[in-house]
């Protein structure tokens, strides 16, 4: 049974809307017609896209009453969800050595178990209206890991593992599931991964550590932020790698209407990578032998080549 794809009208909910990716989709979709319910944690921030037609809601993906009540009104009005997009997620970096289980924990809670909590929500009404969709943006973190990343990447791994579970379990009931994965897009996701370090600083202080998170801060606020990577720069030499990536990030809008095929296609395809880099990327992992593979990503990521940070 192939789920009828989403139509202008039907209603979307969507996690995370208050910036990036869940804020330009939710801009996207009410532009074409559908009935889009823009959530956040602070709804108050959401005036611009209430302005362009969404309907705004408080929801918080770690707290289960804001949950509950989001989805109950959604369908009172209509029944039920017709498309939940699971956008919610951030990301923090850390050495795992240093790491605390805290924070390894606080981060799954968002972006995986308030996936799946949001899944176990919107299904019961979606059985019963026979169908719906499912979309949740992982990530390409999710189909290898980088150093420093173990808790993001780890919970884009689960994240597309729950995806690829749910998938065959629900598509008997009409529900389609599809994972939307994006590589570097210029959101407001290095803001808050700087926001995080700059809370877990004490951890941050391992000197063992410290010139793969100088490089990789570098390189990934640049990168992300769509700024000059002079830091990143001034760390590789030429900065030729981060600048590679940042020439390779993309915006946010591109993720929007990938997940606009998402939720459209006729058969929507489980997988679908946002930007050409993130689909090079998943070919060069797939490709080069492991070891050459991450050679690479440290040269990167976490490698100084500036002699004057060489220890
Ligand atoms: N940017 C990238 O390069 C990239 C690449 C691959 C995948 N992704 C994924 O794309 C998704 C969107 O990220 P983005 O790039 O658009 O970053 P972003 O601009 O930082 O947006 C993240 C959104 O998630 C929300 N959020 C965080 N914790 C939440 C919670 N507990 N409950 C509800 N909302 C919460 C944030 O809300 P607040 O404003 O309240 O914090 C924000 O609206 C994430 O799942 C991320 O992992 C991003």
């Amino acid at each position: 049974m192939t789920a009828p794809s989403a139509t202008p009208g039907s209603p979307v909910l969507i996690t995370g809307c208050s910036t990036g990716i869940g804020f330009a989709t939710a801009g996207y979709l009410s532009a074409r017609g559908y009935t889009v319910y823009a959530t956040a944690r602070r709804p108050e921030v959401l005036d611009d896209l209430r302005s362009r037609g969404c309907r705004v809601l408080r929801l918080d993906v770690t707290d289960k009453p804001s949950m509950v009540a989001a989805v109950e009104q959604v369908q009172r009005h209509h029944g039920s969800i017709g498309t939940l997009i699971n956008n919610a997620g951030y990301s923090e970096i850390s050495p795992l050595e240093t790491c605390s289980l805290e924070r390894y924990r606080k981060q799954f809670e968002t972006n995986v178990f308030g996936m799946a909590r949001m899944c176990q929500l919107a299904l019961p009404g979606m059985r019963a209206a026979g169908g719906g969709r499912i979309v949740n943006v992982g990530s390409i973190g999710g189909r290898f890991a980088l150093p420093l990343w173990s808790g993001y990447t780890g919970s884009k791994h689960a994240m597309a593992a729950f995806s690829s579970a749910l998938r065959m379990e629900v598509r008997r009931f009409g529900v389609e599931v599809t994972l939307v994965e994006p590589g570097f897009v210029r959101t407001n996701f290095v803001a808050s991964l700087s926001r995080n370090m700059a809370d877990h600083a004490q951890e941050m202080t391992s000197e063992a550590y410290a010139p793969a998170l100088r490089s990789f801060t570098a390189v990934t606020r640049g990168v992300l932020s769509g700024a000059e990577c002079s830091e990143a720069r001034r760390l590789q030499r030429h900065g030729l790698r981060a600048r590679a990536l940042t020439w390779a990030a993309s915006d946010p809008d591109r993720a929007a209407k990938v997940i606009h095929k998402a939720v459209t296609a006729r058969r929507p395809r489980p997988r679908y990578l946002v930007t050409g880099h993130a689909r090079a990327a998943v070919l060069a992992h797939r490709l080069l032998p492991a070891r050459c593979w991450e050679a690479a990503v440290c040269s990167f990521f976490t490698e100084e080549t500036d002699s004057t940070h060489e220890r």
